[in-house]
């Protein structure tokens, strides 16, 4: 396999590093926008050098971002040029064209690394579905917010407090909001879920709230009730119909997603007849996710061709499937939230079965009230 990379920082050189030990493969070009130390005889500034090469036969890209990678790639796919990429973004937006591209051009297009990092997750997502039927995902699927939730678990500190310990760990990015406010997570599910359930999700289908809210004083208060507070992102079928959403979940301090501790993952698909299978590993990170990069190239020279799912329809989204009790906390109570009081907690209040999306829009609209305000769905 003589691999063209595009792009060659914290996955590109992990990329590099792992292709050199597979004596099957090589990278021939690396493209870069300036120069990198340690490639300089390969690099190229030009990417259409690796477009136009008919000696690179693979693309690899991570470079991120919507633009130029969409256009990179389409032009490899249109050369018939295999592409691996690490870019959820990019598979998120353009998921059908994309599949569509390789398929016409009879090129493999593979994402692993794009969810969950190291966890080989859509690759167990696509064997669940040779033989069984899949009828929900869910899971932690962000490092930097699990790593929060866990540490404000273990001692009382503020939000903004532990983020800048997280950043300054560079477990969060100086611009954080793509990780707290659920647009990272709400990609990777998206992604999950089309290929879960052989739909086509858009990102802005899918209602979500984050963490940025919460507060060491809810933390305890979901301590004294047995519960753990984790951002989960869910995606269920019904018949036809599909829920997709992400929030704030309390779960019973004995559960599974309780456990996962510092910025790890852990995925759960449940197939009709197999019931749950979780994934659990380091979600980002340089190795983790050039790993699954590299996996991909190696299943790619093994023969495989086929996306992880093949037709994709326009999913029905039914936005009453889920119900559920919410804490809520807000300064400013309103009429519909007294309306579904079921209890009182400290310092906030415990809502009878609402729908998920009746709940997340409420949120979204009383944000604008009380920014303040944070729920937690309880599962
Ligand atoms: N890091 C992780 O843990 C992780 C986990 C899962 C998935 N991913 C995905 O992997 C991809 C790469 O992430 P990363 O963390 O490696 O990002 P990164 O460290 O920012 O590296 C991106 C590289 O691409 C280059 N690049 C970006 N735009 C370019 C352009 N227009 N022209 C030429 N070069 C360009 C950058 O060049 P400069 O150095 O000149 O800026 C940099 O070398 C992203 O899609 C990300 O979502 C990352």
């Amino acid at each position: 396999m003589k691999i063209g990379l595009l792009g060659y920082g914290v996955v590109g050189v992990g990329v590099c590093e792992w292709v050199a030990q597979c004596p099957d493969m090589h990278v021939e070009k690396v493209f870069c926008r300036r120069p990198k130390a340690g490639i300089e005889s390969i690099t190229v500034y030009d990417a259409q050098e690796i477009i136009n090469d008919p000696t690179i036969d693979t693309v690899v890209e991570v470079m991120g971002g919507l633009h130029p990678a969409y256009e990179l790639v389409s032009a490899a796919l249109k050369k018939g040029k295999n592409v691996i990429t690490a870019n959820k973004n990019l598979i998120s937006a353009y998921y059908s064209d994309l599949i569509a591209l390789a398929y016409e051009n009879g090129a493999a297009l593979r994402c692993t690394a794009a969810c969950g990092g190291g966890i080989p997750w859509l690759v167990n997502l696509e064997r669940c579905k040779r033989l069984d039927t899949v009828c929900e995902i869910s899971g932690i699927m962000n490092g930097t917010t699990n790593f929060i939730m866990d540490a404000m678990h273990r001692s009382p500190v503020d939000f903004s407090e532990i983020l800048k310990q997280a950043q300054e760990l560079g477990y969060a990015e100086a611009d954080p909001r793509a990780d707290i406010d659920g647009d990272d997570i709400r990609r990777k599910l998206v992604i999950s879920a089309n290929v879960a359930f052989d739909t086509l999700l858009r990102e802005e289908d899918v209602p979500m709230f984050g963490i940025r809210t919460v507060s060491a004083a809810d933390i305890e208060a979901f301590r004294q009730h047995g519960f753990v507070c984790k951002l989960i992102a869910s995606a269920l079928r019904s018949g036809e119909k599909v829920s997709a959403y992400l929030e704030p979940t309390l779960v019973g301090s004995g559960d599974l997603e309780a456990a996962v501790p510092s910025n790890y993952n852990l995925i759960t698909y449940t197939g009709e007849a197999i019931g749950p299978q979780s994934f659990f590993g380091q979600g980002a990170g340089r190795y983790p996710t050039a790993y699954n990069v590299v996996q991909d190239c190696l299943d790619v020279l093994r023969g495989q061709r086929d996306f992880y799912a093949a037709a994709a329809a326009p999913a029905e989204m039914d936005p009453t499937a889920v119900m559920h009790p919410y804490y809520v906390r807000t300064e400013k109570e309103d009429g519909w939230l007294s309306g579904h009081i079921a209890d009182r907690w400290d310092c906030g209040v415990v809502t009878d079965a609402v729908s998920v999306s009746e709940m997340l829009t409420w949120a979204k609209q009383h944000r604008a009230v009380d920014p303040t305000c944070f729920i937690a769905g309880i599962r």
